[in-house]
């Protein structure tokens, strides 16, 4: 009642569903179950082999992401991963993980200057981006801050990016650097 756009969209557009399952699990299952029905087609076993296969089908550029350990990191580029993306997946599921922010200096490091790292999980500010740059990201990625924004649809989207790539060049501003490529780890020391 609060919210009567929200409410009239609701009404006219049904729940909300998991786009990514949408059309195998069945339209009515719940989340909890839609949750369960996609960790279960997880494989543990997915091995080093695995990859070296998945790189020899694969002949454009490969990234990996879901890497939070140095050690991984660097195997994954000498088996011939192009880049690596530093994420929990947003600690949505295994909410005990370390974080990425946390995870990539130690990463950036492994890899040397030159292999592009990507990251994302808890990047909701332009700062953060700033912060992710300094601490050795090539590139920060955003999800729920983007979905966030689409509550109030394809607009709302592009108003969260706004926002987030105002605070970037406020924050720049504010701290005398004038180009994003030379925000280095001094400003967070
Ligand atoms: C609704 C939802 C579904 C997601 N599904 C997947 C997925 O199927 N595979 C995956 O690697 N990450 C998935 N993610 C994680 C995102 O790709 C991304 O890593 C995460 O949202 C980044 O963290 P942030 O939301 O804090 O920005 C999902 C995230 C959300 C919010």
């Amino acid at each position: 009642m609060l919210h009567p756009g929200w409410s009239l969209r609701l009404l006219s557009g049904g729940l909300p569903q998991f786009e990514n399952v949408r059309g195998y699990l069945g339209d009515n299952s719940a989340s909890l179950t839609i949750a369960a029905r996609v960790g279960g087609s997880l494989h543990a076993g997915f091995d080093w082999d695995d990859f070296r296969q998945i790189r020899d089908w694969w002949k454009g550029r490969l990234l990996v992401k879901g890497v939070l350990h140095p050690g991984d990191a660097s195997r994954l580029v000498a088996a011939g991963a192009d880049g690596i993306w530093v994420s929990n997946h947003g600690g949505r599921q295994l909410d005990g993980a370390v974080s990425s922010i946390d995870a990539l200096p130690a990463i950036r490091q492994a890899l040397g200057a030159q292999v592009p790292i990507l990251i994302d999980s808890g990047i909701r500010t332009g700062t953060d981006i700033i912060k992710a740059k300094a601490r050795g990201a090539t590139v920060a990625a955003i999800g729920r801050a983007a979905l966030f924004g689409a509550v109030a649809g394809e607009a709302g989207v592009a108003k969260a990016l706004d926002i987030i790539l105002d605070e970037v060049v406020t924050c720049l501003r504010l701290c005398g650097i004038p180009r994003f490529q030379e925000a280095g780890s001094e400003i967070i020391a």
